[in-house]
């Protein structure tokens, strides 16, 4: 990276939080961000769903809340953006200060509870296009009074601009939210969905359920039979945790919300094993959790992720990590002499799954 982004990274890190992510974002909009023009290695790319990755990280949803920067994003290297989450109408989210972050643990707990300009403004803007792939997050309202109606009027207005869709059931920071993770709920949802998806005047974009990483073991093989059998292309692994291990920043324990960052990332790639396992490799998943270094975005493709994402890792090493995942990536699959990530992905899936958490060994 050069020394002019370095030096921002620090600026960044010295101020609050999310008066740095709004800055970061203006800068982006002004063009003002480390451009990656050479193309990518030919060994990362993957067809997915009917989509063509140029490779295979992301940038994680909550980033690029309102679809302001996805082009920018993906100049910087990114082989696609996930923005939002977006509900159908604007919403200013919870109270200030709501973000909070240690340097020291490499983590950010949040509870912004969906702040955003609403899916009418998003659209606006991705209707003007992008020249990649975009998914775009779906969530509901916080005085909604029927959420499956507002996931369906998401996927209605979203998907003509949206490479694929996401569905939100796992924030933490909308109260009850992520009952609709429970399988009667779930099943009622995904087949509302499956039925508007259905509907659709045009192309009908891949569906991802992105779920929260504190759902217990044993909910785990009925939540995605339901997934799987409703017509989902895809299944996201995971959401923040509410829970609290690894973190050794008290003034951060002691905040309510959702832990991401390097403190997620064990909880996550063991979770992401075990979906793996169970759907067999049959169906895309998206790691994402505590991705920080090169190394961590390999370890969730060999615990069963096809794509990856990231958010809280950019935070604190900035776009650079971007570069270094790629080159580690194609080292990885030189190593396995292989032409793709194929055979890496889900090799280690086993063991990610019976890994022994810190918190299940206290
Ligand atoms: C998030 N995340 C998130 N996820 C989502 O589906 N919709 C959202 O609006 C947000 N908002 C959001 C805001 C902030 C400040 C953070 C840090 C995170 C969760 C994010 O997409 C990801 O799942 C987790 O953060 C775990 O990945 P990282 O951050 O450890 O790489």
């Amino acid at each position: 990276m050069s020394p002019l982004f370095s030096l921002g990274q620090s600026l960044l890190l010295a101020l609050d939080p999310e008066r740095a992510h709004n800055l970061t974002i203006k800068t982006l909009e002004m063009g003002i961000y480390p451009s990656c023009r050479v193309p990518d290695d030919a060994r990362l790319r993957q067809t997915l769903c009917g989509l063509e990755f140029p490779n295979p990280i992301g940038i994680a949803p909550g980033f690029d809340k309102n679809a302001k920067v996805a082009t920018a994003l993906l100049d910087m290297g990114f082989g696609f953006v996930e923005v939002g989450t977006l509900t159908p109408r604007p919403q200013s989210g919870n109270e200030t200060p709501r973000v909070f972050r240690s340097i020291e643990d490499r983590a950010v707990v949040n509870r912004l509870g969906f702040n955003n300009e609403g899916q009418a403004a998003a659209l606006a803007r991705l209707r003007k296009g992008v020249p990649g792939i975009v998914g775009v997050n779906l969530g509901v309202n916080k005085t909604s009074d029927d959420r499956i109606a507002d996931y369906v009027e998401g996927v209605a207005q979203m998907a003509p601009v949206a490479s694929y869709l996401t569905v939100n059931i796992s924030s933490p920071n909308t109260p009850g939210l992520r009952d609709l993770q429970a399988p009667k709920e779930l099943a009622a949802l995904l087949t509302k969905i499956e039925e508007t998806c259905r509907a659709l005047p045009g192309r009908r974009p891949p569906l991802f359920v992105k779920l929260a990483p504190d759902l217990a073991d044993a909910d785990l093989p009925e939540i995605v039979g339901i997934i799987q059998g409703s017509g989902a292309d895809g299944i996201i692994v995971s959401n923040t945790t509410l829970a609290r291990t690894g973190l050794t920043d008290r003034a951060l324990v002691a905040e309510q919300g959702g832990l991401s960052g390097r403190p997620l990332f064990a909880r996550s790639t063991r979770m992401l094993g075990r979906v793996y396992k169970l759907t067999a490799g049959t169906m895309p998943l998206i790691g994402v959790g505590g991705i920080d270094s090169a190394e961590a975005a390999l370890a969730k493709i060999e615990a069963g992720a096809s794509l990856i994402q990231i958010y809280t890792g950019m935070v604190f090493e900035g776009p650079n990590l971007i570069d270094r995942i790629k080159r580690r990536l194609v080292q990885a699959v030189s190593e396995a002499h292989a032409n793709s990530l194929a055979p890496l992905i889900g090799r280690r899936a086993e063991e990610w799954a019976i890994k022994i958490l810190q918190e299940d060994a206290e």
